[in-house]
């Protein structure tokens, strides 16, 4: 470890020391999502399973809940349910990382742990420049810096070029990364090794004015290629669409394109872009296939410029965590997202089970850290009051599910919308100062933070003729 490397660390661990006592006091510090121990968090980094261990990093300023420190911290867990916290993976020590260590992913190359990250520096006139990383490890814990395998732009492209998702297939390595023209347009570009050292330019693979695809905002953030069910998959964060509908409510969204794959040539076939997330807060999701099999996916429970400085915990110094992992599935030409089922060990022992006729209505009192299962089949309109902070509304006339809460910058109502034909069935996870809404199995997802008075524990269901069977575990 350089000098520099070892200062930043100790700096990072004064920083949790100092300020832990107050982050742990917060009422609104989450049950089982998964946080920053001070400061801020946003994506998730180099989420891996790896000789059987799950580890997830994510971008993290130790410092302060605001984005003018990157480092990389570090969970794992060996059954995605209880997770340890280890030590600083990546802290922005280096020249070619000074500004931050930026996003990026984890492979297993011969035999140790890789991580491909992007090193983000500013120049002294506040230019940007754009490194691709290495820094590998034997033992998944202690991270030894390699320094930038990429450190060129592509001709034609803005040094907004970072977040380099790796994979290996038919022993050649790839990395797609986000990226923005000189017209300033959202694309990604993919890269080849046979190596891992020497990495060739393969072109632009996708994005605003390729395949067929128009204007489609200025730059794409968190590219992520994979093949589930027989399709290719593209997940991608892009910066800069309008608002059409209720679709892209957001400053900025994150979602995928399903479509054809042909690495050789570097092309993409595709559909249209369909939003993974429907909610207030969800960005910069990562995947990764574990020993299982399955495709699991995970995302920031937030969006960058989005009023984050008036979430309530930032005066207690954090802010900001991850979502629950969902699994991945294609169906109907969609991805359907549902709760791995080993959340399923932080029930605790008994269910609350009722039928509820919605036009009476019924108070429940939940934990604040509790899971839902709603058959709605037999209802029409449903509506659930959570602790007087946040509504989920289901109207059957617009086909609309809406959730509504107040703004955090001035407490007006704001409301995102998802279209549901047809609501048969919720599965919404609770903790303390978030939501997640399963709808239909898996069909669609919203996600909010919210701040409910932490001594207000009840749930209002109402709605108009029919009835539902709830379900209900504490989780602890
Ligand atoms: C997405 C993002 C990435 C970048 C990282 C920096 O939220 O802007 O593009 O690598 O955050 O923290």
């Amino acid at each position: 470890m350089t000098e520099n490397e070892k200062q930043l660390h100790d700096q990072a661990y004064q920083a949790v020391v100092q300020k832990g006592a107050k982050v742990q006091a917060d009422p609104y510090r989450q049950t089982y999502h998964l946080m920053p121990p001070v400061g801020l968090l946003n994506d998730p980094n180099g989420w891996v399973q790896w000789k059987g261990t799950y580890h997830m990093f994510f971008q993290w300023n130790p410092f302060s809940p605001d984005h003018t420190h990157k480092f990389w911290g570090h969970y794992t867990s060996e059954d995605l349910v209880s997770w340890n916290e280890e030590k600083i993976a990546l802290a922005p020590s280096e020249w070619y990382e000074k500004n931050g260590c930026y996003s990026g992913s984890a492979i297993e190359k011969d035999g140790e742990l890789a991580l491909l990250y992007t090193g983000n520096v500013k120049d002294e006139n506040d230019e940007r420049e754009s490194y691709q990383c290495l820094a590998v490890s034997s033992d998944g814990i202690s991270f030894e810096k390699k320094g930038p395998v990429v450190d060129s732009l592509p001709e034609g492209y803005t040094a907004h070029f970072r977040d380099p998702k790796v994979w290996k297939e038919n022993g050649v390595y790839y990395f797609v990364i986000g990226a923005q023209t000189e017209e300033l347009k959202g694309q990604v570009l993919l890269y080849k090794s046979a190596d891992f050292k020497q990495w060739k330019y393969a072109g632009p693979f996708a994005g605003s004015g390729l395949n067929g695809l128009g204007d489609f905002g200025y730059m794409w953030e968190c590219p992520d290629l994979f093949s589930l069910n027989g399709r290719d998959i593209l997940v991608v964060s892009p910066q800069g669409l309008e608002t059409k509908g209720h679709d892209f409510e957001n400053v900025y969204q994150s979602g995928y394109f399903l479509g054809e794959a042909d690495l050789e040539a570097g092309s993409f076939s595709h559909g249209d872009f369909q939003e993974l997330d429907q909610g207030f807060e969800f960005y910069a999701p990562q995947t990764t296939v574990d020993d299982t099999g399955r495709r699991i996916l995970v995302g920031w429970m937030g969006v960058p410029d989005s009023d984050e400085e008036f979430q309530p915990t930032v005066q207690n110094e954090w802010v900001h965590c991850l979502t629950i992992p969902r699994m991945l599935e294609v169906k109907n030409n969609k991805v359907y997202q549902q709760p791995v089922p080993e959340l399923k060990k932080l029930r605790g022992d008994e269910p609350l089970q009722m039928k509820v006729n919605t036009a009476f209505g019924a108070e429940v009192a939940l934990t604040p850290a509790s899971e839902i299962e709603i058959d709605c089949e037999e209802a029409e309109e449903l509506k659930l009051s959570i602790r007087e902070e946040i509504s989920l509304y289901y109207d059957p006339e617009k086909k609309l599910l809406q959730l509504s809460r107040p703004r955090f910058r001035d407490g007006a109502t704001e409301t995102r919308s998802c279209s549901v034909a047809q609501l048969s069935r919720l599965h919404i996870y609770l903790d303390h100062s978030s939501i997640e809404v399963f709808i239909n199995d898996g069909e669609s997802v919203m996600s909010a933070r919210f701040f409910p008075d932490p001594e207000i524990p009840t749930v209002q269901i109402s709605g108009g003729e029919g009835r539902i069977t709830w379900s209900s575990w504490e989780l602890s």
